[in-house]
């Protein structure tokens, strides 16, 4: 492998880190969280400076794309100097954040301008009611204002993400579908995955595949299989009429692995090379042990991606069970 890329032992290039900037969140989604959550002690959690120091060192390895995801990232105190920071990493033409978008409405301009290029935001369902049973905590006004402050700060890239469940939000879908139509936006549609216990339904029930949210979908608009590949689990769907695309995320399928390009690194500096997968490097350690010292970190990155699995398996399939839940692991 050279020494300035990150080759896996399958030849994947990673060129796409997921950075979860705090486990914190102002939600409490059912499929998320429980509703008493312990959270990390502050000491255990990156610095804005590591996290910035170990974006540098993927930057300065290949990595062109940095999502910025949590718990909820905006949650996190001076999160936008961390934005500011990596937008000036020459190597990473795409910086993206994973929000609940409930900061968005005095936030998104100053994101905007800090260098943030793509923006997904989460959105289950319009019924404010539900919104509030899926989410627990959340007021939907915030987040819909949110989206409309995203819209006006006129970010490249807004995209819907939803999380379908059976006999909870599917009857939301042609609805969300519409009102990504109405702002020009992307929506994608996610299987709801098996990442920490939670006992607010039966996953085994609730499960919603994209193949059945597709079929909700045609039942209104006209689906166009597209054929860009994001090199994730995404397969995007266009329609004749309109520009808006939309994707579905299906974790439940692993078809996708042969292409993946992405890890993930948790707020405890954690660096996870598969979402089904425990096996993780610690980076805290490195940088806390070694400071500003960029080259051990890379030579710590290249070791670690060589233990990089061909491919996930999930509880479902009877193999490796993941007691993490996604605010650990960052969307
Ligand atoms: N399954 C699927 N998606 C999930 N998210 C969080 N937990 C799960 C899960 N169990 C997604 C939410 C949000 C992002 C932060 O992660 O939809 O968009
Ligand atoms: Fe927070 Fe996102 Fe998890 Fe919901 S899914 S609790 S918004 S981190």
């Amino acid at each position: 492998m050279s020494a300035n890329e990150l080759i896996d032992p399958f030849g994947r290039k990673v060129t796409y880190v997921r950075m979860s900037v705090t486990d914190r969140c102002d939600f409490r989604c059912v499929y998320c969280m429980s509703e008493e959550m312990t959270f990390l002690p502050r000491a255990q959690v990156l610095t804005l400076e590591e996290m910035q120091f170990i974006a540098r060192a993927f930057s300065e390895l290949g990595v062109n794309k940095i999502r910025l995801t949590g718990g909820e990232p905006l949650v996190r105190r001076n999160v936008l100097s961390l934005v500011q920071g990596i937008g000036t990493l020459p190597g990473i033409t795409n910086l993206a954040m994973t929000t609940n978008g409930s900061q968005l409405p005095t936030m998104a301009a100053d994101l905007r301008k800090a260098g943030l290029k793509s923006i997904n935001i989460s959105l289950d369902t319009l019924d404010g009611e539900q919104f509030t049973q899926l989410t627990r905590t959340g007021k939907i006004e915030k987040v819909l204002a949110g989206i409309d402050a995203a819209v006006a700060a006129d970010f490249p890239g807004i995209k819907l993400n939803a999380v379908v469940m059976k006999g909870r939000n599917d009857d939301q879908v042609v609805a969300l579908v519409e009102y990504a139509r109405a702002r020009n936006i992307d929506i994608s549609f996610i299987e709801e995955m098996p990442l920490g216990n939670i006992e607010e339904h039966d996953r085994g029930e609730t499960l919603c595949t994209s193949e059945d949210v597709r079929e909700l979908i045609s039942e209104r608009f006209k689906l166009i299989a597209g054929t860009e590949n994001s090199g994730g689990p995404s397969r995007y769907y266009h329609m004749a009429d309109h520009p808006s695309k939309i994707g579905f995320i299906s974790p439940h399928s692993h078809n996708f692995c042969g292409d993946c390009n992405r890890v993930r690194v948790t707020s405890e500096g954690k660096l996870l090379l598969c979402l089904g997968n425990e096996y993780s490097a610690d980076l805290r350690d490195t940088v806390r042990r070694y400071p500003g010292d960029l080259d051990r970190l890379k030579e710590t990155l290249h070791d670690a991606v060589t233990r990089k699995p061909e491919r996930h398996f999930f509880s479902s399939e009877g193999e490796v069970d993941i007691v993490r839940f996604m605010n650990m692991t960052g969307g």
